[in-house]
């Protein structure tokens, strides 16, 4: 059983279905609607949980009933959260997510004003143990001293680094990571084809796996060892829900790494986890797709 640290964040998600994405100045009635935790980084500890890692959890939280909800989803997949910041006052970072009953896409309004996970707080977490460090890209300065201790503290465990969103200087982190998990939107922000983008990153990150993944067009990836690799998306019968589907994507990848396998059977396989994921409501109960693939 691997051993698995995340830092991120959880939110607060409160999901209106609705039965299609409603126009601007528009009034709807949502079809159902349930408040849960979210965010990438809990969101893709939940998912190693299911796979069979043992996993703990590096974020802030608000006391209160907000914190309840993500601290009964993290136990109820026993994900550690003993080294979290506990704020007395503030807010948890609260998404209002319309899901469309017609498409099962997702349209997120994020609101967060709470301070970031930083390093002091990280150092008190010992690192000895872990397999496995992932990240959230973002909060630069603090992530690269947490992505360092990590390089200096526990040499024999693998970091990786989620690239979602354009951050001013992100990329001062690509050299300190093993995996890079580009977003598709990430590599439109910087004008330059997935591809591309995979490409250009690789003198940043000599020594780093990179994937972007590409939603209903699979994945790409480019091997440390050069070799390019894709995968094709796995799409369910019907895709209700894909809220999360990114983050099930990238603990596909991170797990299947961690087994021993090749990045292209890491990418095939994270495409069919998140493509089951798209075809069902939340992320509980995931089917597990069986393992085959050559080996990138
Ligand atoms: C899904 C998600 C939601 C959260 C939002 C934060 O990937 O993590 O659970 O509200 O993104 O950006």
């Amino acid at each position: 059983m691997a051993q698995i640290l995340a830092v991120g964040v959880a939110t607060l998600d409160i999901i209106n279905e609705v039965v299609s994405c409603p126009e601007e100045d528009s009034e709807v009635r949502a079809q159902s609607q349930r408040v849960q935790r979210g965010g990438n980084a809990t969101n893709t500890l939940v998912v190693l949980s299911q796979l069979g890692n043992s996993c703990a959890w590096g974020g802030v939280l608000v006391d209160g009933p907000d914190a309840d909800v993500v601290l009964e989803d993290l136990s109820r997949y026993r994900i550690a959260y003993e080294h979290c910041l506990r704020l007395p006052r503030g807010r948890l970072p609260t998404s209002c997510i319309m899901l469309s009953r017609a498409t099962g896409s997702r349209t997120i309004v994020h609101f967060r004003d709470l301070p970031e996970y930083d390093a002091g707080h990280f150092s008190r977490i010992p690192l000895q143990t872990l397999d496995w460090v992932h990240f959230e890209g973002r909060n630069v300065a603090e992530t690269r001293l947490m992505m360092q201790r990590v390089r200096e503290q526990a040499p024999g465990a693998r970091v990786s680094l989620e690239v979602e969103k354009p951050r001013q200087r992100i990329e001062q982190l690509f050299s300190l990571a093993d995996l890079l998990l580009f977003s598709a939107p990430y590599a439109a922000s910087r004008r330059l084809a997935p591809a591309e983008l995979l490409a250009r990153t690789r003198e940043l990150a000599p020594c780093a796996d990179l994937v972007c993944s590409l939603g209903e067009r699979g994945a790409i990836g480019l091997s440390r060892h050069g070799f390019e690799t894709a995968a094709d998306a796995c799409p369910p019968v019907q895709v209700l829900d894909t809220l999360g589907a990114g983050d099930t994507f990238n603990a596909g990848v991170i797990d299947s790494l961690l087994r021993g396998a090749g990045l292209q059977e890491s990418l095939q396989f994270a495409c069919a986890l998140a493509g089951g994921k798209c075809g069902q409501t939340g992320l509980h109960r995931l089917t597990i797709p069986a393992l085959d693939g050559d080996k990138a």
